[in-house]
């Protein structure tokens, strides 16, 4: 996507989404996980034309994008990273590593680094629980994730 996508566009995009999941039952879930697809955020003006479409007020549909940790509210680095922090990781260390994350991108959760490459993001169980401590790189599971092995994924990323 552009980085200078207009709110126009915006309005359309998300209104064609809409017009095509809008028959489904329960509707606002997969129409804010397909714009996110779309922009890989939820763009402000996105809120509006979904609760138009859906007969919702904006605050409705805020309240629920805003609920869920999958969606993000600013366009993402060139990278996503996310570190689980579920229990079975957290007992493995994953704050720690979480920690060590941080450091390193000079970020917090949900942050994007200042050269816009890496987005460190929380998760709450990718279901890798026995490789504790588990974490996600641009859509793939990685298990048994220690400092050495987080910073061997940082250095692939920047390069
Ligand atoms: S608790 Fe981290 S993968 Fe399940």
């Amino acid at each position: 996507m552009s980085l200078s996508v207009t709110s126009e566009e915006v309005t359309t995009r998300v209104g064609a989404i809409c017009d095509g999941l809008a028959g489904l039952e329960g509707p606002l879930l997969p129409i804010l996980h397909e714009v996110q697809e779309e922009f890989g955020f939820i763009p402000e003006g996105a809120l509006q034309t979904i609760a138009k479409k859906l007969n919702l007020s904006r605050a409705e549909v805020h309240g629920v994008a805003s609920f869920y940790h999958d969606f993000r509210d600013k366009k993402p680095g060139k990278h996503v990273i996310k570190i689980c922090r579920a229990e079975a990781c957290q007992a493995m260390g994953a704050d720690a590593l979480a920690n060590h994350a941080k450091h390193k991108l000079k970020v917090d959760w949900s942050e994007t680094t200042a050269n816009h490459n890496v987005t460190l993001e929380p998760v709450f169980c990718l279901g890798l629980c026995a490789c504790a401590p588990a974490a996600m790189v641009d859509g793939k599971v990685v298990g048994r994730v220690s400092k050495d092995r987080l910073d061997r994924i940082l250095n692939e990323v920047e390069s």
